[in-house]
């Protein structure tokens, strides 16, 4: 392992994705500023440069809309290179954005920014306007997304950031495709196509977007008439840590509303996980609030709810979940098991493992103690890029590097394994 060199490297790609105010996750293959990238990726920043941090939240969250949804992706400069561009969209916002959105892991990030500070008077207005506006946020998602549990749903499989993962297979039957508008698709031609979502499921997830447009932006509308809403544990435990970490750096800032408004949010949503815990998987599922039924496919949002201060029994066996699927694979976390039969080495979110993915379940699993499965998590995921280079995804198997090269948020969590978890990477275990 090479600490120096791994850093360097990791460094050197941040700043070449770059535009000035937002980082590219990678050149070519996704052009714009993505949603939970540019929050992944600024906790990167925050070790070698903390304003540039901020910078990379702040320009995110100027393009959140009236309403409070903050966008998957915010198209800064045209570039024709990539599918659905704004044409597609035509959502109607001064820079133009998707009208959709992504993990909110923003809260989590701002927090973890604030306590990187060397200097806190310097940042703290910054971060106070930061956390009014992920406040904003979050209310929007209890507004618009949550039913009586406080649990929320996605509308579109792209929300999840995972966006081809088994666990939308049932339900994305539903979502027809007669009358889409034909089109061509730009990422498989940066990108392996056997590494990518199959034209099937564009169809739908085009299909999705031109509904949506059609209901002409109304988030309300969007949220009753989508035929694709799943209850996401990864998801919502991304907006549980999110709100208990708005409500810590509230706290810290005399935001005494934001405080107890975050606490009573992340509260009751953190009861209401156990909704979706599975004793039979050892993990939690997914809920279809169409289907009304639970999604019985033990994909890795599944295991990120650990990134949510579950109780200490539901970490251990997910712990031990984790450990299973390592048993057949040689690098954790695969997002699918090997062991099943929708199981693809190398196609995106049916099998492949994501570092961002591997850096929030080890956060979670720290509460948990669980220092055997992280060791294993974070080692792992040094070794892929020490091999296969700092791709976008990378086979669980073979450690076969995939999608795009030179990835940003890969390079972050590269910073991040080296910063956060250094005893765990020196531990022998
Ligand atoms: C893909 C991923 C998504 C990510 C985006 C940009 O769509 O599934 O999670 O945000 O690429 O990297």
């Amino acid at each position: 392992m090479n600490r120096t060199k791994d850093l360097q490297k990791a460094e050197a790609i941040m700043r070449k994705n770059d535009r000035g105010r937002y980082t590219v996750p990678t050149h070519g293959l996704y052009p714009f500023q993505w949603n939970w990238d540019s929050c992944l990726s600024s906790l990167g920043f925050s070790h070698f440069d903390i304003d540039r941090a901020f910078v990379e939240l702040e320009t995110l969250f100027a393009s959140q809309w009236n309403d409070g949804m903050v966008p998957h992706i915010i198209f800064h400069e045209p570039d024709d290179g990539y599918f659905p561009n704004t044409d597609v969209w035509q959502t109607d916002q001064p820079v133009p954005t998707s009208g959709i959105t992504q993990p909110p892991v923003a809260g989590f990030a701002l927090c973890e920014l604030y306590k990187r500070c060397t200097n806190k008077a310097l940042f703290a207005d910054r971060a106070r306007a930061l956390l009014v506006s992920v406040h904003k946020w979050h209310q929007w998602f209890a507004n618009y997304r949550a039913d009586a549990s406080g649990l929320v749903a996605i509308v579109h499989p792209w929300e999840s950031g995972r966006d081809n993962s088994v666990d939308w297979d049932r339900a994305f039957e539903r979502v027809p495709t007669e009358g889409v508008k034909p089109f061509v698709r730009r990422d498989t031609s940066h990108a392996n196509p056997d590494h990518r979502p199959t034209d099937e499921q564009y169809k739908r997830y085009i299909w999705l977007v031109e509904k949506f447009r059609s209901l002409g932006w109304d988030n309300r509308e969007i949220a009753i008439q989508s035929p694709f809403q799943i209850v996401d544990p990864g998801f919502n435990a991304i907006l549980i840590r999110s709100c208990f970490a708005a409500a810590e750096l509230a706290g810290e800032l005399g935001e005494s509303e934001i405080q107890s408004a975050s606490m009573t949010m992340a509260s009751a949503m953190l009861s209401s996980m156990e909704l979706l815990w599975s004793e039979e998987f050892g993990q939690y599922l997914c809920f279809d609030r169409v289907s009304n039924e639970p999604v019985n496919s033990p994909s890795i949002g599944g295991l990120l709810a650990v990134f949510a201060p579950v109780p200490q029994a539901r970490i251990h066996r997910v712990a031990q979940t984790i450990e299973t699927i390592g048993q057949t694979t040689r690098y954790l976390v695969a997002s699918h098991p090997s062991t099943e039969a929708e199981f693809d080495e190398l196609r995106y979110w049916r099998g492949p493992v994501w570092l961002i993915v591997n850096y929030m379940i080890a956060q979670g699993l720290r509460a948990g103690g669980e220092d055997k499965v992280i060791h294993r998590i974070v080692t792992d995921s040094i070794d892929l890029i020490e091999t296969s280079g700092f791709a976008e995804y990378y086979g669980p198997i073979t450690g076969t590097p995939c999608g795009g090269d030179t990835f940003t948020w890969t390079a972050a969590m590269v910073i991040e394994f080296f910063n956060q978890f250094d005893s765990d990477l020196s531990q022998a275990c």
